[in-house]
């Protein structure tokens, strides 16, 4: 299966982001770890990262012909991003919403998802494991789901 991670704003600061809520791990890291695993699983990742809404979307249009599936961080944009929601409805790929914190549990703006009701499923408070379960459930419903 062939996916497309995406890391939204902020993420490019990993490691040295609020550690204690986020990880110590890089996204440089993180990225290797899902290059890791999705070799293992046999799926083909296209990793991009970007901190502008337009550009996440741009990047949703660009790989629709390309990319099965999506697992999306969509980082602060999940709270308010329509625009984001609109961009996944549109190409139709199934789609995980994945956070590496627990996003309920921490302030209440975090606790709604704009980007959920639109996707697959949603994995959150894992770090790292919340992308593997992401591509794992992929891998596991993609094929299945449609809209
Ligand atoms: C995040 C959670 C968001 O609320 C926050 O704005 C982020 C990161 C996470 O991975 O835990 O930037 O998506």
């Amino acid at each position: 299966m062939r996916i497309l991670i995406l890391h939204g704003p902020n993420l490019n600061l990993l490691g040295e982001r609020e550690p204690k809520v986020y990880g110590t791990m890089t996204l440089p890291e993180l990225n290797a770890e899902i290059d890791r695993f999705a070799a293992q699983r046999r799926a083909e990742v296209q990793i991009r990262q970007s901190n502008h809404e337009g550009e996440l979307i741009d990047l949703i249009q660009e790989h629709r012909g390309w990319a099965e599936g999506i697992v999306i961080n969509p980082g602060a944009l999940t709270h308010y991003s329509y625009a984001l929601r609109d961009a996944i409805a549109a190409v139709g790929l199934p789609t995980v919403e994945v956070h590496l914190s627990d996003i309920k549990g921490r302030e209440p703006f975090r606790r709604r998802s704009v980007i959920k009701p639109v996707c697959l499923g949603q994995i959150a408070g894992g770090k790292v494991q919340s992308y593997l379960a992401g591509i794992e459930l992929l891998l596991k419903e993609g094929k299945r789901w449609s809209r």
